[in-house]
């Protein structure tokens, strides 16, 4: 008897459309192993608002260790208007916070790209967005997120307050060397993106990537500060192919770049780790939007960002590259073929003629057919 490889995943559907794009990019990559031959274990983690409702914290250490021991997690998205106040002792977001720096995945990726079916629906000019392909390397478990002291003090003079950014040599390292790695990869350019006219971590990031550059003599390496850099971003998207940059800066400029691929519901993300397991590389996967209160249960939230990551999940978790690239096909002919939920449906010149307006479950099902048809 020959055993089916099994892989253990964690779901977190998390809040708002995390359920419902979760469950899509979950039949996703079931349809996938039916395709490719392999079974998918599932555990599931309540993590966000839902988990504060349940449980009073916005993920339990029994949770994260459930999340460790798996190898990869699929989330979907967290956070509300119920759990918004920023001054809340426990808030959503920690859940997801405490998950990054828990499993060490100190890299966020994300991918950005317009698929051409789309260039007349983005609010940018067609002619900027051809040849767009970016990739977005942000460190994600140090500076200022994580950074100690960070709160509100009382003092002789009233209220002062204290955020921290702090970067040790190999925080950097690690991450520029994934940067580097990746444009070895694709287009062979590195963008590095600081503030060292201003701030000491830049400086020292900057020296890093000098430092390394000799291993990478075939890579092309740029410094850009990130002002003008969020400029060029969307004057000049398509001269960008690997950007690497600290956390906050990571943050900012990867909303900024999702304007590119004509909505924020076709981004996908990575976030990796050190940590190996039998298959390839631990990590989480979600898609590049948020919880999208107003969208919740009414089966229009597109799902293609968290099919996507699902394809980054096989291909970097997995070792499933194969069936990565099938996933993506099957994404790019769904959109050829004219399936379109409403955040795609944008007005454009020639209106709306030959495309069919679905919502999420018929995205999914238009992307499955092409899956499993190849
Ligand atoms: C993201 C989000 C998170 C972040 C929030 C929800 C804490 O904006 O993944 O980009 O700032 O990292
Ligand atoms: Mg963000």
């Amino acid at each position: 008897m020959t055993s089916v490889q099994t892989y253990r995943l964690v779901s977190i559907p998390g809040d708002g459309v995390g359920p419902e794009v979760l469950a899509a990019g979950r039949r996703v990559l079931e349809a996938t192993g039916e395709r490719f031959g392999f079974r998918i274990a599932w555990d599931e983690v309540l993590m966000g608002g839902v988990a504060i409702d349940a449980y009073g914290v916005a993920i339990r250490p029994e949770d994260i260790q459930v999340c460790a021991a798996a190898d990869a997690v699929f989330l979907g998205a967290v956070g509300g208007p119920r759990w918004d106040d920023p001054n809340a002792a426990v808030r959503p977001e920690q859940g997801l916070l405490a998950l990054r720096k828990a499993l060490t995945l100190y890299a966020n990726l994300r991918p950005v790209s317009v698929h051409p079916a789309l260039v007349a629906s983005a609010p940018l000019r067609p002619e900027l967005l051809q040849g767009v392909d970016l990739l977005i390397v942000r460190e994600l478990t140090g500076g200022l997120y994580f950074g100690r002291p960070s709160e509100e003090r009382t003092t002789a003079e009233g209220r002062s307050v204290v955020d921290t950014l702090t970067y040790t040599d190999r925080e950097i390292v690690r991450v520029v060397r994934l940067a580097f790695e990746l444009a070895r990869g694709r287009r062979k350019k590195l963008t590095s993106v600081d503030k060292a006219n201003v701030l000491s971590s830049s400086r020292l990031w900057r020296k890093i990537v000098e430092e390394l550059r000799p291993e990478y003599p075939d890579v092309e390496v740029e410094h850009r500060l990130v002002d003008s850099c969020a400029m060029s971003l969307v004057t000049k998207p398509a001269q960008f192919d690997v950007m690497v940059m600290e956390n906050m800066f990571g943050d900012i400029l990867s909303d900024e770049a999702s304007v590119l691929a004509g909505s924020l519901g076709m981004l996908s993300s990575a976030s990796i780790g050190e940590r190996r397991t039998a298959h390839g590389l631990h990590g989480l996967y979600e898609p590049g939007h948020g919880s999208a209160p107003h969208m919740t249960g009414r089966d229009v939230a597109n799902p293609v960002g968290t099919i996507l990551s699902g394809a980054m999940l096989l291909r970097w978790s997995l070792g499933q590259a194969e069936a990565a690239a099938a996933v993506e096909a099957a994404v790019a002919a769904a959109l050829d073929a004219g399936f379109r939920t409403p955040d795609l449906l944008r007005v454009t010149a020639d209106g709306a003629a030959g495309l069919t307006p679905v919502g999420t479950m018929g995205l999914t099902d238009a992307i499955i057919e092409r899956l499993v048809a190849v």
